[in-house]
């Protein structure tokens, strides 16, 4: 299964997700302006974005960048105006004249002086004569501030290059030729940017819990559907007044089909409807005297009255190993060991049958069984116990159709409408055991019997056409099977 990122859990410090918060509402800031926004100490944002590099989720990017300062002339001439400017504001004070030399000793260092006249003449700002052999300068116009004021007044902190207008950049080129004005200077700037896990990844609000963000999915460990169901079916009978019974999955031909007055020329005892195991036999599957009495019974239906199969029966096909082909095989048994005159008993288990898999047929699968015992039992009971069950798993729309089993005289079907696919499914076998079965175990009193398939319930339960799909482990399906239907 595919891990979704934005769902696991990375633990954060608390710094690390006051970082990832700032870099989310704008990527690629530098440390001090982190620090600024998340209002943290610079050294804590490079302690933190150490982390956040170790977990994949910023990285660094190194940038060479140009930065632009005043010089000494230039923090000056923040304070005090350019030396031009200075020039041109004495001379008015003075009323538009002044002797150069006045000018160079009084208001500038000689150097400011010729480099102010210089650029004030070239500009037109003044005009230099001489008058009886003395030098005289005069104001022709004072210009607004000039493009190299402006962009002084911009420098009280350094500047990226980068940053400067069209017209900033020309005033630079002019102020870089002035000495001691402004420096260029070569900086590397570290920027953070997020990466794809960085800018997925969940960062809990807080000092703990998000609780709008979506949880993580936890799949607890569970019963499968059919085992659940199972256990269902098994709640529902003990609480109708019944005892569970188990037996084994092997049996002896025997309890399988001849104590149940099954023919041994029965199609279902065919190889390719029933499992033998090779090799194996069970000496002796019951008393001498019980094979005896069911020898006479199917040959000509000894004590009981009837007239039997009338074929010769062969004790040696008793001894035979079948995997169990019906449950029945676990209440006859039952009968046979307890032979009880009241009882209430059944049995969920797995059964083996050697047919084609398709989308209703499997080779294993489960039955559920169950017979009462009482003197005074009829075909009522069972068809009114069944409908209890059925209605208990919530199935309404039940019926009971004549069937037929060599072991029940009579024998019902019960059939259930599924809604789904508009049809009736047959679920269970039922009946009144015959006295061909009861009589040679000693059981005096009626025995109702009944037995279906497991699977198709569950089917019902949860809407399936395809009994295969109950066996595939989709986990997308388990997962999604509710507990409580
Ligand atoms: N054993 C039958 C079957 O496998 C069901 C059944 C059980 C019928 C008991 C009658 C009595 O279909």
């Amino acid at each position: 299964m595919e891990i979704d990122k934005t769902e696991s859990r990375i633990p954060l410090h608390k710094l690390e997700k006051q970082i990832l918060s700032v870099l989310r509402e704008k990527d690629g800031l530098n440390f001090a302006d982190i620090g600024a926004k998340a209002q943290i100490k610079v050294d804590q944002v490079r302690r933190a974005i150490e982390w956040l590099k170790t977990k994949g989720l910023v990285n660094e990017q190194r940038i060479n960048e140009s930065i632009i300062e005043l010089l000494e002339a230039g923090k000056s001439a923040s304070r005090n105006g350019l030396p031009e400017r200075r020039l041109l504001n004495f001379l008015r004070e003075r009323g538009g004249k002044a002797e150069l030399t006045e000018i160079s000793s009084k208001v500038l260092s000689s150097d400011e002086a010729s480099a102010a006249i210089g650029i004030s003449r070239a500009s037109k700002w003044i005009e230099v004569k001489k008058e009886n052999g003395h030098a005289f300068v005069h104001l022709k116009g004072e210009p607004l501030a000039t493009p190299e004021e402006e962009l002084i007044s911009t420098l009280s902190s350094p500047r990226r290059l980068a940053t400067l207008t069209n017209k900033e950049r020309m005033a630079y080129s002019s102020l870089a030729k002035r000495p001691g004005f402004i420096l260029e200077v070569a900086s590397k700037e570290v920027k953070i940017k997020l990466t794809k896990e960085g800018q997925s990844i969940l960062i809990e609000e807080g000092s703990g819990i998000n609780v709008t963000a979506p949880p993580p999915i936890i799949y607890s460990g569970r019963k499968h559907p059919l085992q659940n169901f199972m256990d269902e079916v098994k709640e529902i009978f003990v609480s109708l007044g019944f005892e569970e019974i188990v037996g084994p999955l092997v049996q002896s031909a025997f309890w399988n089909f001849d104590a149940l007055f099954t023919p041994q020329d029965h199609p279902a005892r065919e190889i390719q409807d029933t499992f033998y195991l090779r090799d194996s036999t069970i000496a002796s599957p019951a008393s001498p005297d019980l094979l005896d009495t069911v020898a006479s019974v199917h040959q000509n239906g000894g004590a009981t009255g009837s007239r039997g199969w009338g074929y010769k029966w062969n004790k040696d096909l008793t001894s035979r190993v079948v995997m169990r082909t019906h449950t029945t095989a676990v209440t006859v048994k039952y009968l046979a060991d307890k032979t009880p005159e009241e009882a209430r008993v059944f049995s969920v288990g797995r059964v083996f049958r050697n047919e084609k898999v398709t989308f209703k047929n499997l080779v294993e699968f489960h039955q559920i069984e169950g017979i009462t015992v009482g003197s005074r039992v009829t075909l009522r009971d069972i068809m009114g116990l069944l409908s209890k069950f059925y209605e208990r798993l919530g199935l309404k729309r039940v019926k009971f159709w004549p069937s037929f089993f060599p072991y029940t005289e009579p024998s019902l079907q019960s059939m259930v409408y599924n809604e789904k696919l508009s049809k009736w499914v047959e679920l269970c076998g039922m009946g009144i055991f015959r006295p061909e079965v009861t009589r040679p175990l000693g059981v005096k009193n009626p025995v109702l019997a009944w037995g279906g398939g497991l699977e198709r319930l569950v089917m019902l339960r949860y809407g399936l056409d395809d009994v295969r799909y109950l066996y595939e482990n989709d986990l997308e399906w388990l997962r999604s099977v509710p507990l409580c239907p």
